[in-house]
């Protein structure tokens, strides 16, 4: 009789050839290298530090064109994000350059105030197309979700693509979203001479067409760390890119801390029911 090969092996065969094939197949695309981010894996949790430097970023430098309206203020004072004091926040809110408008008022007006806790974190334009028009026909999208909505480009031969995606269950790899915006925040550079910028256009070679609407927001000492962190590009993109993150996926830390909860949970009933199974089963003969 034939011997039937174990599914885990080709499993764990297919893993370790789309983990090394990764780098091979993308030749010709520009590689966009998987960051050490400290929310990755099975068991990455968010640095609380690290959230609180990417909202600096955000609030210095993103917020002049991109708004986070799908988070409220209260969503930075809460457990799992950033974790500000909410003092802090109620006052920071209440500098927002950007207003609310509420109303209608007595007069039947409707009026701009200050955002409160409960208020989404908006940008700098009212709509649309008041964006549009400030940004050269661009739009700035709101950041809110962008991590989730973005994702690394692969162009691998059709065969190698359910290898890749064993690989990435196999590392439990789903920061992709991650990976592509530092690599956009970092991949600014001066067009290669037979490159054609459009004008107004800059050079960014993640970016797919290669030409961005958006200047080179971060360059070095443009945020103040009040921590100490070494003030690099490289540092404000991957702790922007950190805290994007978190806005796109405020949960992770408890998903995954009650994920293994669960497992641990599973497995000492698994070992219960089987102790009680053979307790039951032991005087009957079979
Ligand atoms: C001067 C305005 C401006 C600033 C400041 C700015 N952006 Fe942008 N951003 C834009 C515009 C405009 C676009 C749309 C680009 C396009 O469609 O060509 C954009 C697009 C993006 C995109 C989407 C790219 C894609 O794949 O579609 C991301 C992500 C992004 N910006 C992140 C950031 C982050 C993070 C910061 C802060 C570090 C930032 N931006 C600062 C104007 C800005």
């Amino acid at each position: 009789m034939k011997k039937r090969v174990p599914v885990t092996l080709l499993f764990a065969l297919a893993a370790v050839f789309a983990i090394t094939s990764v780098s091979a197949e993308e030749a010709g695309h520009p590689t966009i290298e998987r960051q050490p981010w400290s929310f990755s894996g099975f068991t990455g949790q968010f640095d609380r530090a690290q959230l609180q430097r990417g909202f600096q970023v955000y609030k210095e430098i993103c917020s002049n064109c991109h708004a986070l309206k799908h988070l409220d203020f209260r969503n930075l004072v809460q457990p799992g994000g950033p974790e500000f004091p909410e003092a802090a926040v109620k006052a920071l809110a209440k500098s927002w350059p950007n207003q609310i408008t509420d109303g209608p008022n007595d007069q039947g007006k409707m009026f701009e105030r200050p955002p409160l806790l409960s208020d989404p974190i908006l940008g700098p334009y009212k709509n649309d197309q008041e964006a549009r028009a400030a940004q050269n026909g661009a739009l700035p999208p709101d950041l809110s979700l962008v991590a989730r909505a973005r994702d690394v480009e692969r162009n691998p031969s059709w065969w190698i693509h359910p290898f890749l995606m064993l690989g990435d269950i196999a590392n439990g790899y789903q920061e992709g979203g991650a990976d592509y915006i530092y690599a956009l925040l970092t991949g600014f550079s001066d067009a290669p001479a037979d490159f054609k910028l459009v004008e107004g256009k800059f050079y960014n070679k993640v970016f797919p067409g290669h030409q961005i609407s958006m200047p080179p927001p971060l360059s070095d000492g443009a945020v103040a760390y009040q921590d100490g962190t070494p003030q690099t590009v490289d540092n404000y993109a991957h702790d922007v890119v950190a805290f994007l993150s978190w806005a796109a996926d405020p949960s992770l830390d408890t998903r995954k801390q009650i994920g293994w909860q669960v497992i641990l949970y599973l497995i000492v009933t698994t070992a219960l029911l089987y102790l009680g199974k053979k307790r039951i089963w032991a005087s009957i003969k079979h």
